[in-house]
């Protein structure tokens, strides 16, 4: 758990051995105290990169594909040249994950910036380097929260922009969007954002996609203003394949409000149960009957794709 005792979507146990990583930067492997950019890297200076979140289980990374479609495509879409293939990105995971004995239990945070910039100023063409490619990958066994305790919402002021703005799709660096939305779901005492789109109707999460479960169907928005996580994709597909009605659409608080379940979901910690929506409580404290079916479905697909 973090510092104040306060849930997140992203607690994992505490596990020392994370103090002596290996962080791969720029294809060297060095210390963690040592593992540094420059001042005057693009990322640093105006979170202009592309990152991703990836977890390995037995030796694979979980759904490496689809995380490769989102890298480049994000980083084709702001000229980014991330100057690797993606057999050469697997390979810089492999020997990360080499270097740190890691094999499972394992989450890695794949970051591309434009660069070092040869003044500090905003202008693309200043970076003039090549990429920053860093690579973190930390032993991480996500805290179980299907008996709780969940995690509690606030709907916040801060909504996800119409694409022409900043197009949520990208997994920029820059996530300050979803870090004040953050901060105004702590203010208001939750643990994290519940974040609608411009028209009102729910959205996301300020770090994860949301699902609430109406009379035995499964609901998330209709993808248009959110990151479009690829757990979330996953728990679409297994729904589809298994027989559970599962719908991409707008809905309201009202609805949100009203419904027997809600989940989170993320690479980092796949299905985490929501027990409240700003006070009202959503189920009995721990994950519904739908979110558990959910999350053994997901554990499958998650083993199939990873089997030796
Ligand atoms: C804002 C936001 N939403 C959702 C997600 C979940 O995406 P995924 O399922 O691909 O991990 C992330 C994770 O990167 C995120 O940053």
């Amino acid at each position: 758990m973090n510092n104040e005792e306060r849930p997140t979507a992203h607690d994992a146990e505490d596990d020392p051995r994370n103090r002596d990583i290996k962080i791969y930067v720029n294809g060297e492997l060095v210390p963690r105290e040592r593992a540094v950019v420059s001042v005057y890297d693009s990322g640093f200076m105006l979170g202009d990169g592309m990152w991703e979140g990836l977890r390995l289980y037995n030796g694979r990374w979980a759904f490496l594909e689809d995380h490769m479609d989102r890298l480049f495509d994000s980083c084709r879409a702001v000229s980014l040249d991330i100057g690797m293939t993606r057999e050469e990105i697997a390979e810089a995971l492999a020997k990360t994950a080499e270097a740190n004995g890691m094999t499972g239990d394992a989450h890695c945070r794949l970051m591309v910036t434009r660069g070092i910039k040869a003044r500090p100023f905003q202008h693309p063409s200043l970076s003039r380097s090549g990429p920053t490619i860093v690579i973190i990958m930390e032993h991480s066994r996500p805290v179980d929260r299907m008996e709780g305790p969940g995690i509690r919402l606030a709907t916040v002021p801060q909504v996800r922009g119409l694409p022409h703005a900043q197009d949520a799709k990208f997994n920029s660096h820059s996530k300050l969007n979803c870090v004040i939305a953050c901060l105004q779901a702590e203010a208001a005492g939750a643990d994290e954002a519940l974040m609608l789109d411009p028209h009102g109707f729910v959205n996301t999460t300020n770090s994860c996609n949301f699902f609430i479960v109406r009379r035995g169907e499964v609901w998330t928005s209709t993808g248009d203003y959110c990151m479009n996580g690829v757990t979330r994709g996953k728990v679409i597909e297994v729904c589809r394949a298994n027989g559970i009605p599962v719908f991409e659409k707008n809905y309201s608080l009202y609805e949100a409000y009203g419904a027997q379940e809600a989940f989170l979901t993320g690479t980092f910690g796949a299905q985490t149960p929501v027990v409240s929506i700003d006070g009202k409580a959503i189920g009995d404290g721990t994950a519904g009957p739908m979110t558990r079916r959910i999350r053994a479905l997901y554990k499958e697909l998650v083993r199939a794709e990873t089997a030796g």
